[in-house]
């Protein structure tokens, strides 16, 4: 059996003719920057959310950028992002200006460390922005609380966690912003790049909006930074389409992930956890082991596609080099990318995809395979 680690190809066979029209619409309109389907879907997806304006941008990343410009975050100004994350968000920061503060992550959520937060403020902090990495919301109540403390604003990195749930309210109507990604294999994803900004500010939005239109907000008057981060017509047309399949292809993943917590427990491999109140929507399904290499090798073996989010810390990438990072510093994060796993998680998935590929993780680890005994043991 063959399990690929994401699956394209069997999303969009499912929904191919209203993917088609959405764009042959877009043809026939031609309004291809920021044309009708951009403003219906930042509609829809703040009605999603619960926020109240949407902008939508080019990628996540530029959705963090042009946040913290919103807010006024630059130079001289501090942000405290976690170690263990995707670049963008560390890479938003210091494109705004600002200087990087990494901290530590948890150990059991992989989320931002909150003691190491607090420790991290400075007089200079303006900003946190907590990741809802995997789709796991972070423990935004505490962020919340220690943010309003010391008047600090937070921008969630929703990237990974479209629909998750913290406390009865989606993800990215939590904090004074957050952005999103619609990077091809995101839980929501474009037929290419795209990204939204989230927020309840009307002014932020505004500026937002206005940057990623060449800094205009009226035609050839150019107030703010004049970037091109547009969202693109054809895209947001195809994510207006996604977004109605979005909360079944959640229920999938959560399925698999159900299954395959169940089929792993007592291999060896760490699982991931939930917390309580909230809802985790498995854009990646992370275990972790110190075999994790040979693990990874043996899968491939077995025609099964893996990946590691991430390798590399933030603090250790070289494009840091000359940030004064050094090795040692956050050893929770430098632990987990060397021992962490993402396994194959895509809503389209069968019980039969999840069994082999649990299968094949059990007789590495624990040298029986599931003929020879594993019912009695792990099952
Ligand atoms: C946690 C996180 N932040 C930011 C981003 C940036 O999004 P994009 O690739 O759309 O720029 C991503 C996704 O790639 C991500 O996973």
């Amino acid at each position: 059996m063959n399990v690929p680690f994401v699956d394209l190809q069997a999303q969009h066979r499912a929904i191919w003719d209203e993917l088609n029209q959405s764009i042959q619409r877009v043809m026939e309109r031609a309004d291809f920057a920021l044309g009708e389907d951009v403003a219906r879907f930042e509609e829809e997806f703040a009605a999603f959310c619960g926020t109240r304006y949407a902008a939508g941008v080019d990628s996540g990343l530029s959705a963090l950028e042009l946040s913290l410009r919103a807010f006024g975050i630059g130079p001289g100004d501090e942000v405290i992002v976690p170690a263990h994350t995707f670049i963008a968000t560390a890479a938003a920061v210091t494109f705004a200006g600002a200087r990087l503060i990494l901290v530590d992550v948890d150990p059991t959520t992989y989320n931002m460390d909150i003691a190491q937060i607090e420790a991290a403020i400075t007089p200079r902090t303006r900003a946190i922005i907590p990741v809802h990495l995997y789709g796991l919301p972070a423990e935004m109540e505490t962020i919340l609380h220690l943010a309003d403390q010391h008047g600090l604003l937070v921008i969630e990195d929703a990237c990974q966690a479209h629909g998750a749930h913290y406390k009865g309210r989606r993800v990215g109507s939590l904090g004074h912003a957050s952005a999103f990604s619609f990077y091809p294999t995101k839980n929501l994803g474009g037929c290419g790049d795209a990204g939204i900004l989230m927020t309840n500010d009307a002014q932020v939005a505004e500026r937002v909006r206005a940057m990623r239109n060449c800094g205009q907000k009226v035609k050839y008057r150019h107030e703010l930074p004049p970037f091109n981060h547009r969202l693109d017509t054809i895209q947001a047309a195809i994510l207006r389409v996604k977004l109605r399949y979005l909360e079944s292809w959640t229920k999938a993943r959560r399925r698999n992930a159900a299954l395959y917590s169940k089929l792993l427990a007592g291999s060896g491999v760490a699982t991931p956890i939930e917390i309580p109140d909230s809802v985790h929507v498995y854009h990646l399904y992370v275990v972790r082991t110190p075999q994790r290499d040979a693990l990874q090798a043996h899968l491939r073996e077995q025609g099964i596609g893996t990946a590691i989010h991430y390798p590399i810390p933030i603090h250790l990438q070289p494009f840091y080099a000359q940030n004064g990072f050094r090795r040692g510093q956050f050893p929770v994060t430098e632990q987990l990318c060397d021992e962490i796993l993402s396994l194959p998680m895509f809503p389209e998935m069968t019980a039969e995809q999840v069994q082999y590929v649990t299968a094949q993780v059990i007789q590495f680890l624990m040298g029986v395979s599931v003929t020879e005994g594993v019912d009695q043991a792990v099952w």
